[in-house]
């Protein structure tokens, strides 16, 4: 049994988050997730018209019966115009249990979330954000680290430092993400001060993830040190795969290329085919630094598993240390 504050507030057995991933975390791997004990989140941004997030969240409940959530990510590339405010507005409307907000201060719309009872979890990369959340009413923070796949934020400061620093800074849960891939990481990540993980990386790599298998082989013959950072010079930071386009991206970027010209390599509908194609050479794709740590496309209901068993293993070992 675990119990923290985000156990209690989200309804759920284990304090285990997938995170969003555009494209990837529809209702297939969101309720597998669900499922086994954690909770899924559906990305928003994979669907252009918010009927179709209302199709899927209606998916999702004919697939579970437990708590689920949608992340809703508010980057400027990935969101145009009111199309957030909509999506919110199916989000309130179907009383979506709670939603992942990310990329922006999710602030104006806090009240229609409240008010529909949806849990406001946000996601952010630094400890001046974290704050920021909690003083617009967010009812817990993400902190995610610099080995995050994804968006890390411009500071550079790893999960080792950021969970404490948060953990001590807020009176609302912490949730961390970033180089979390197993039951080493979970039980350090609750060790600092964390009430629940965020994993991406690691659920990429499940079973039941529509991502193409030749991105699962890759992430388990993949090092720790096979991925990137790219995007910076568009304060956009972003750690990918370190493929032939992520490299490109980078050159271009240190010769000073402008968002115009990054934007064709970079454009989400063009990893949007490389996720179903399988090609690894023609996108940029998000992926952590825990790439290293992950040796076995497994379900998601294994990788939950041997987090809660390897987790009770743990304690006993540090329990035998600390006598
Ligand atoms: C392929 C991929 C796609 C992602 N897409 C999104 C997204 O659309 N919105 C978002 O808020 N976070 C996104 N993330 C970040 C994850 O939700 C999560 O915060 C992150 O993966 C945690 O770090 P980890 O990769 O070390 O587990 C993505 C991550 C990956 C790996």
């Amino acid at each position: 049994m675990f119990k923290t504050r985000i156990t209690e507030m989200l309804g759920i057995e284990y304090p285990i988050l997938q995170g969003g991933m555009q494209w990837l975390s529809k209702a297939e791997l969101a309720s597998a997730v669900s499922e086994a004990g954690g909770m899924g989140f559906i990305t928003a941004a994979s669907f252009a018209d918010p009927e179709e997030l209302r199709d899927e969240i209606h998916k999702i409940r004919s697939l579970t019966k437990k708590p689920f959530g949608i992340n809703v990510s508010m980057l400027p590339v990935l969101m145009e115009g009111d199309i957030t405010r909509r999506y919110v507005e199916v989000i309130a409307e179907e009383k979506v249990p709670a939603v992942e907000t990310s990329g922006r201060n999710p602030e104006p719309f806090v009240p229609a979330l409240k008010e529909a009872g949806v849990k406001i979890i946000h996601k952010v990369p630094a400890v001046r954000f974290a704050r920021k959340a909690e003083s617009i009413g967010a009812d817990a923070v993400t902190i995610v680290g610099f080995e995050c796949g994804g968006h890390p934020g411009m500071d550079d400061v790893t999960s080792f430092i950021l969970i404490p620093r948060t953990a001590e800074s807020l009176n609302i849960p912490v949730v961390a993400g970033g180089g979390i891939a197993d039951a080493r990481g979970f039980v350090a990540a609750l060790s600092l001060g964390a009430e629940g993980v965020v994993m991406g990386t690691r659920f990429l790599a499940a079973k039941e993830c529509p991502a193409h298998q030749n991105f699962k082989e890759w992430i388990v013959a993949a090092q720790e040190t096979d991925t990137m950072m790219i995007e910076r010079s568009i304060r956009n930071a972003v750690r990918v795969m370190k493929n032939e386009v992520a490299q490109k991206v980078l050159e271009m970027e240190n010769k000073g290329a402008t968002l115009d010209e990054l934007i064709v390599y970079i454009s989400g509908m063009v990893g949007k085919q490389a996720w179903l194609n399988g090609d690894l050479d023609s996108a940029t794709i998000a992926a952590g630094q825990c790439v290293g740590l992950i040796h076995e496309v497994l379900t998601v209901k294994e990788i939950i598993d041997n987090i809660v068993t390897g987790a009770h293993q743990i304690l006993g070992r540090l329990n035998g240390i600390m006598q």
